[in-house]
């Protein structure tokens, strides 16, 4: 009855010794090998392996096989085609020597199929990246364009800007307030300054020094920022709120580059609550995943109760020039931001609804 079942089975069985050495192979197994059993019975399992297998270290070992061992061999058929087997080893004692029950399963197309799909796991995540690269890559040099572009035309026009702005107001000084044209140079004078004001923001985008880093305590210096902001935060009636947490780490950070962030977003907000609002300003140490990478951020949000941002606008904000400001913006605050965090391996990001309120968080790398 037993030879019956193991003749009848569809799995290929084979019993060898200690050494390997074929002592039994069912019918399956001339199938599974292209050899039939007498030529089966002269042959060592090595000789059923590929060249390169047979030097494994399981077939030195065979006869210390204690429990059932599962181990992927390339075999190869008699007609020399290759194929990836999964060989399992059941040791059992016969007449007080170590013998093994073999049997053999094809893999090779599930193997295949397995190392398919992980090679194009692979291949779209490498795709991913890439195009994470090639957005950075154009963003940067678009911005490196535009910053050079910007150096150059402030250069020239703030000088000639300075000379103007210094004769008006020389005029000024001498005629009197009921002189005709005392208005509309009051007018030229006012617009002049606005230009002075437009050529420091594009002086400021174009500021491609790299940052100098020291050991900040961020939570100071979102405060002193803040306190630079005081007029315009009573002008709009704004109340300020806190939420830090306690114990941050320090940060190596440029100073000056990170106020300036810091106040072009506070101003955003303040300016987009002209009747008052809520600022809130919170600062806390959060856990997240950077090109596959875990890592620990400093995160600073700064949230306002204003207008909001149109869905359709969110992902201009941080486009150089982009303003809704008319012509009171130069839409360049966000530009420089997102340079200097750039510049600082760190990150800014902004999330609005409209008519709600906008929240703009600022990520600094902890440990560099
Ligand atoms: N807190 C905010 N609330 C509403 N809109 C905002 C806010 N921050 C930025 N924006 C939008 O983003 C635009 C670009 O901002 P920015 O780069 O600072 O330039 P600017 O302030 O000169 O317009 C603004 O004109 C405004 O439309
Ligand atoms: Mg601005």
């Amino acid at each position: 009855m037993f030879r019956a079942m193991v003749e009848g089975v569809t799995l290929p069985l084979m019993v060898t010794d200690g050494d390997g050495q074929i002592i039994f192979a069912n019918r399956s197994s001339e199938e599974f090998t292209g050899y039939t059993r007498i030529e089966l019975l002269g042959l060592n399992l090595r000789d059923l392996c590929a060249p390169y297998e047979s030097s494994r270290y399981i077939f030195s070992t065979l006869s210390q096989i204690k429990k059932m061992a599962e181990v992927d061999i390339d075999f190869k058929q008699k007609g020399g085609r290759v194929f990836m087997a999964s060989v399992s080893f059941s040791p059992f004692d016969h007449h007080g020597s170590p013998h093994l029950l073999v049997t053999l399963r094809d893999v090779t197309r599930k193997r295949i199929q397995e190392g398919k799909t992980r090679e194009e796991e692979r291949y779209c995540k490498l795709l991913a990246e890439r195009n994470r690269l090639q957005d950075q890559l154009n963003r940067s040099s678009k911005l490196a364009f535009m910053g050079e572009l910007a150096a150059g035309i402030a250069h020239e026009i703030n000088n000639p800007l300075g000379i103007i702005l210094g004769f008006v107001q020389d005029i000024l000084d001498e005629i009197s307030e009921d002189h005709p044209l005392f208005e509309s140079i009051r007018i030229i004078e006012q617009e002049t300054a606005r230009c002075v004001d437009v050529v420091k923001d594009l002086l400021d985008f174009a500021r491609i020094k790299p940052p100098e880093r020291t050991r900040v305590d961020i939570l100071q210096l979102l405060e002193d920022s803040i306190i630079l902001l005081a007029p315009q935060v009573k002008k709009n009636k704004v109340q300020v709120t806190r939420a830090y947490d306690k114990g941050l780490p320090y940060t190596e950070i440029d100073p000056h580059l990170i106020r300036q962030v810091f106040l072009n977003v506070m101003i955003n907000a303040i300016q987009a609550m002209p009747y008052g609002g809520g600022l809130r300003l919170a600062m806390g140490l959060v856990h997240r995943q950077q090109s596959q990478k875990e890592r620990n951020w400093v995160r600073i949000t700064i949230s306002d109760t204003g207008d909001g941002i149109p869905q359709k606008d969110l992902d201009r904000v941080f486009g150089p020039f982009f303003t809704t400001r008319g012509i009171k913006g130069t839409g360049l605050g966000l530009s420089v931001c997102q340079r200097i965090m750039d510049d600082h391996r760190g990150k800014i990001e902004i999330e609005s609804r409209e008519g709600v309120g906008t929240t703009c968080s600022i990520y600094f790398p902890v440990g560099g």
